[in-house]
């Protein structure tokens, strides 16, 4: 028996795929959801949406410091995962709850399996940079998402035959799901008439420091001066940002996080989209969008290289946005390779595959 652990919100368009597709192979498999994330908009609507399993079961961790909310993962998930006793944990991305499954795994002898490995912002002030290299050490088979991270494994001593380039299970639910992205719809529900660049911004970097803060929002009203910003706020920071007056620009409209299709959509439509978060680089890639990373690194470098993605400074924000208002980079972009909507059948048949050498297929 399989065991998915899911967490926080980016976590879940990376697994649909991946447990769709073993469905689809008949293997015997469990989801079990820390909790991290807990807000219906934050979670719910994503596993209604996505067409995800009701968790087996949730721990209902919540929210806390790095180590108490890593410690409540693992505390919660280590008798669940003696009891069930699987063949293999399957992990997603970089986020807490990803490193704390992956030692409850890895000391109880339960072999791991990382979706989205071996990316690198070699930025170690990134709780997710470590979150990264733990479990990438940690784990028995990685599925990487892009070429460079193959190379970064090996030179961090992981063995070829446990790396698999099997593409981005995000790209498939994205894929799977663009009919329905509606541009009009969404733009109609928030009343937005015209063009306008579409914003995400919750790193800590960016919003925990006062300081930061306040050169995020003066920059973001001087972009609003050249076109209207739709900003759906993460939980993390919002009170800052909004206490800060970041709405108290008649062309920035603020709201609650939005849901998959909502969100996407509204991307989908936009002139740019200003960010700070991982998985939207590749989103706006895929469909296109200039996307500027309001961030001094980047762990997918290839969103800049093949995909619209650039880094920009705060101060360089609003330069950048007149440039891309002038001149549309949409051209310029190539989908990267094995981005093509079939890495969650790529990494079923992987695990499926590895898991009968082992011997102990269970389904
Ligand atoms: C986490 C991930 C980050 C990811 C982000 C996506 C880590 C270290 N970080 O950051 O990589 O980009 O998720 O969303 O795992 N909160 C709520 N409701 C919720 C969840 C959180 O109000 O449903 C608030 C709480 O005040 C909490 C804060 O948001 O303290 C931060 O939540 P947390 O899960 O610690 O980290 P994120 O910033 O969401």
């Amino acid at each position: 028996m399989i065991i998915h652990v899911l967490g926080a919100r980016p976590n879940f368009p990376k697994a649909a795929p991946v447990i769709r597709a073993l469905d689809d192979l008949d293997a015997q498999q469990q989801v079990i959801h820390t909790g991290q994330h807990y807000d219906r908009q934050m979670s719910d609507v994503f596993f209604e949406q996505l067409g995800l399993p009701t968790p087996d079961v949730n721990l209902n961790v919540g929210s806390g410091t790095h180590a108490t909310q890593t410690a409540a993962v693992m505390l919660g998930l280590e008798g669940y995962v003696i009891r069930e006793s699987p063949t293999l944990i399957v992990v997603y991305g970089d986020v807490n709850s990803t490193v704390a499954a992956t030692l409850v795994a890895v000391k109880l002898g339960i072999p791991v399996a990382h979706v989205e490995s071996g990316l690198r912002s070699f930025d170690r002030s990134m709780p997710e940079e470590i979150n990264r290299l733990i479990v990438d050490r940690l784990a028995d088979l990685l599925f990487v998402t892009s070429p460079e991270a193959i190379g970064q494994l090996a030179r961090e001593g992981v063995a070829p035959e446990s790396i698999h380039f099997v593409g981005n299970t995000m790209v498939d639910t994205l894929l799977s799901r663009h009919q329905e992205f509606d541009v009009a719809a969404a733009t109609c529900d928030l009343g937005l008439v015209g063009p306008y660049a579409m914003a995400t911004l919750h790193r800590p970097v960016n919003v925990d420091d006062q300081g930061s803060v306040a050169r995020l929002i003066e920059a973001l009203h001087s972009v609003a001066d050249l076109i209207q910003i739709v900003l759906p706020l993460h939980p993390r920071g919002r009170d800052r940002l909004i206490g800060a007056g970041l709405d108290n620009h008649p062309r920035i409209r603020v709201c609650d996080p939005l849901d998959y299709i909502q969100f996407l959509s509204l991307v989908r439509g936009a002139t740019a989209v200003i960010t700070d978060s991982g998985g939207v680089q590749e989103e706006s890639t895929m469909l296109g969008v200039p996307c500027l990373t309001v961030r001094d690194s980047t762990e997918r470098p290839i969103t800049v290289t093949h995909g619209t993605n650039r880094l920009v400074k705060v101060d360089q924000l609003v330069r950048e946005v007149k440039a891309v208002i002038v001149r549309p980079m949409a051209t310029e972009w190539s989908v990267p390779p094995l981005w093509d909507g079939k890495s969650g059948k790529r990494i079923a048949e992987i695990i499926v595959e590895w898991t009968r050498c082992r011997g102990s297929l269970d389904s």
